[in-house]
């Protein structure tokens, strides 16, 4: 055992959106390889919207993991990110890893946020996540309707399994100095169209499942009609047209260089989470 792994070992990090789809992985992966974990969210009276509650979230810890709600690339994001980052170094918390996203411009003033804190930085540039198909806004369109409507057209994702990302970011908080200082990008090991995501979802549930694919416009006018607030709308549908434009139709070797193995598959997340029942009707 080196004594990286050893001061490591007693490590306390922060993990904020613990209840979400990585958060709560982080916080597996990280207890698993015997770290201390704090989880944080508004259930644990921790809320990015008020800063008078940072300081009793990350006071006394060594790493926190940053998962901004929604989406890392809005005004707000850059502004809290900023703030708490400044705020963790004040209070000794050095190691940050960010979660990132792949292609989206509008994420980097975020990035900048922790890079310009003086903390030890990690951003992780993610895919989208497979666990987007099981656990979020397009759950409900296949369970209910054996439809989703999304603006995804036919361009090709290289999808990541959330498992993965939290592997990745409890392997950057516990190898030193590797990964100091530097943005990471991961992805799954295949591209597939959303269509083609969808076949392979239906194959695993034995149910007729279908991909429509509409424009960004149109999607934002379902969305209003879901009672999503305009403003929030306006941003997806801008986002969504920018990520979808075919700029992040490649893959990234962030898995294998760190993990030093494959990404897991989308055929296995989708057997997995058929078998659990996902997507029944
Ligand atoms: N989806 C993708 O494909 C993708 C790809 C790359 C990057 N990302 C990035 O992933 C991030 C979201 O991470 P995720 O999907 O793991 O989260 P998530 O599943 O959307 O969960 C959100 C988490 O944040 C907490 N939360 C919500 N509002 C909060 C508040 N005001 N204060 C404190 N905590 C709050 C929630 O818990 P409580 O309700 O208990 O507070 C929950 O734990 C975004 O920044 C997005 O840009 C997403």
């Amino acid at each position: 055992m080196t004594d990286n792994t050893q001061s490591e070992q007693g490590m306390t990090v922060v993990v904020t959106g613990a209840s979400g789809r990585t958060g709560s992985r982080v916080a597996q992966a990280a207890e698993a390889a015997g770290l201390t974990v704090r989880a944080a969210s508004r259930a644990q009276g921790f809320d990015w919207q008020d800063r008078s509650t940072w300081a009793a979230t990350l006071g006394g810890a060594d790493a926190a993991y940053l998962a901004y709600p929604t989406d890392v690339g809005s005004p707000d994001a850059a502004r809290d990110i900023g703030l708490l980052a400044r705020e963790a170094v004040e209070l000794g918390v050095r190691r940050l890893v960010l979660l990132s996203s792949r292609g989206e411009d509008r994420a980097r003033p975020t990035e900048d946020g922790v890079r310009e804190s003086g903390a030890d930085w990690t951003v992780v540039r993610a895919a989208w996540f497979a666990q987007n198909f099981s656990e979020g806004p397009m759950v409900e369109g296949l369970r209910q309707s054996g439809e989703l409507v999304f603006p995804g057209g036919e361009v090709r994702e290289p999808f990541i399994d959330v498992r993965d990302i939290a592997d990745v970011v409890v392997a950057v908080l516990t190898a030193g100095e590797r990964y100091v200082g530097q943005n990471v990008e991961i992805s799954g090991a295949r591209l597939l169209t959303f269509g083609e995501a969808v076949a392979e979802i239906a194959g695993a549930t034995g149910r007729e499942l279908t991909y429509r694919a509409v424009s960004p416009r149109e999607y934002g006018a379902q969305l209003v009609g879901f009672g999503v607030p305009a403003q929030e709308v306006g941003f997806l549908v801008e986002l969504f047209g920018e990520l979808l434009d075919g700029r992040n139709s490649r893959l990234s070797d962030g898995v294998q260089e760190i993990l030093g193995r494959e990404p897991r598959d989308f055929a296995d997340f989708a057997r997995e989470a058929a078998a659990a029942g996902t997507w029944k009707a």
